[in-house]
């Protein structure tokens, strides 16, 4: 993505200090889907840094709640299927269960059994990588079910939280950085 791009969507970032926690800078993308350029640089630039080629992706993941609303579009462009990875307790059962911390508390993800096949290749999308503790609750859930994590997509990286490090080999695309 050119600097004016990237410049672009970075100024659409709402930073909101002390929100939900203390100590925290809430990066808020809303800003960004709200703005229809921003909402279609955005898109365009996440399905050219995809972090594998299309075709080797079979389903898309994206992770609530934010996952959600880059994840469908970006799926319906490349002509796959979407995966709900749900909060705990919004999905009927049965389901597969993972727990998580993230920087601002702890959580639990859950996907429906049956919803992806043993053996497909599954990109996660999200908008934000911080700990990494919510994409990596991601990826167990998905190795759970017999299918493998080709990779991750993400906007944005929030860097000096090592979020990428817990990852494993799959490779990662994150549009822009901060800190
Ligand atoms: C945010 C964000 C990522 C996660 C990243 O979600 O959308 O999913 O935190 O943090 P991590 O890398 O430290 O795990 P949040 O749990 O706030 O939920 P939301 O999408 O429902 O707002
Ligand atoms: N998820 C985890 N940390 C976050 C942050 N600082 N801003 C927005 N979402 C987050």
């Amino acid at each position: 993505m050119g600097k004016e791009n990237t410049d672009y969507l970075l100024s659409l970032f709402r930073t909101i200090p002390g929100f939900p926690k203390a100590g925290i800078k809430f990066r808020d993308y809303m800003p960004l889907l709200a703005d229809a350029k921003g909402l279609g640089i955005l898109l365009e630039a996440l399905n050219r840094a995809l972090p594998v080629p299309a075709d080797q992706i079979d389903a898309i993941a994206g992770l609530e709640a934010r996952g959600f609303l880059i994840g469908v579009p970006l799926a319906a462009r490349l002509g796959k299927g979407f995966v709900a990875v749900r909060k705990a307790g919004k999905l009927p059962p049965p389901v597969e269960h993972a727990d998580y911390s993230l920087e601002y508390g702890t959580a639990s993800l859950e996907i429906e059994e049956g919803i992806i096949r043993p053996g497909a290749r599954v990109l996660i999308v999200d908008d934000l990588i911080a700990t990494g503790g919510t994409a990596h609750a991601a990826k167990t859930l998905i190795e759970s079910v017999g299918a493998t994590v080709c990779g991750y997509s993400f906007i944005m990286r929030l860097d000096g939280l090592d979020g990428c490090d817990q990852l494993g080999d799959a490779p990662i695309s994150s549009l822009v950085s901060m800190p």
